[in-house]
């Protein structure tokens, strides 16, 4: 099944590399060795909580399109604000945790009707985590079995997508439709290693299976030369979207 927006996406605009580093300083070295190749960079908690919005700001100055990953998880009333706050720093999407419940993912949706305000991803169970993991938080369930719990209850409190691995995302584009926005981390070309990540797939699958956009961290950033990987991995994704027919 296949989003009309995301007919005619160029590779460009499903892939988001992210910026797991600690300071403005490093992003910007990081930024400068993307040599412009990639549109969307993800901003995550490790950087955001150093740089904040005025890195934020930079980043949008030098033409990218930013993917904050803050994964807001509190009351409904201070997700609420978290997301207005958010919006001032002009990120397009931004991530909250869908375990948080249906009342804090209403709260967030409704911050999120102001103008300009980002486009609000659901986290639905982190790629890092197996069974045994969930297991460990009193979740009996598969993580496919909760992730496409928590794809039903986001999209029915007015989320715009979710994030969840590859393995998942082909059921979870089934469940919410062809115009949500499924983001896919834990993305690993063939023959990188795995790191702490536990449920991978290479670039290409993932598309194949349903994502819009793929986050990269680790093969990019740590790759001798983070250009050329993106290149690869963009080839990548052409391949799977020509495959595939979109
Ligand atoms: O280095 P690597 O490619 O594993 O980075 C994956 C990125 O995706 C990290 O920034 C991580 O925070 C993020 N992420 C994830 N699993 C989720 C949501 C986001 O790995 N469910």
């Amino acid at each position: 099944m296949k989003s009309h927006s995301e007919q005619n996406l160029s590779p460009k605009d499903r892939l988001a590399v992210a910026l797991d580093v600690p300071d403005a300083k490093a992003a910007l070295d990081l930024v400068d060795r993307l040599e412009g190749t990639c549109r969307w960079l993800k901003v995550g908690m490790e950087l955001y909580y150093a740089a904040g919005n005025a890195l934020v700001h930079d980043l949008r100055n030098l033409g990218y399109s930013i993917f904050l990953d803050l994964k807001l998880h509190d009351i409904p009333n201070t997700v609420a604000g978290a997301v207005r706050s958010a919006t001032t720093a002009g990120a397009e999407l931004l991530t909250v945790h869908g375990c948080g419940g249906g009342a804090m993912l209403r709260a967030a949706a409704q911050a999120a009707e102001a103008p300009r305000s980002p486009k609000l991803i659901a986290v639905t169970v982190l790629t890092s985590m197996d069974a045994a993991e969930l297991a460990s938080v009193g979740v009996s369930d598969t993580p496919a079995e909760q992730a496409l719990r928590l794809a039903r209850l986001a999209k029915a409190s007015g989320m715009n997508g979710m994030v969840c691995s590859a393995e998942e995302v082909y059921a979870l584009r089934q469940e919410v439709g062809p115009d949500a926005t499924l983001v896919v981390p834990g993305i690993r070309p063939s023959g990188s290693s795995v790191d702490d990540q536990r449920r991978v797939a290479t670039p290409g699958s993932a598309i194949a299976q349903g994502a819009s956009l793929l986050v990269v961290g680790r093969p990019i950033t740590r790759a001798a030369e983070p250009a050329t990987a993106v290149d690869a991995i963009l080839r990548e994704i052409q391949a799977a979207c020509e495959t595939i027919g979109s």
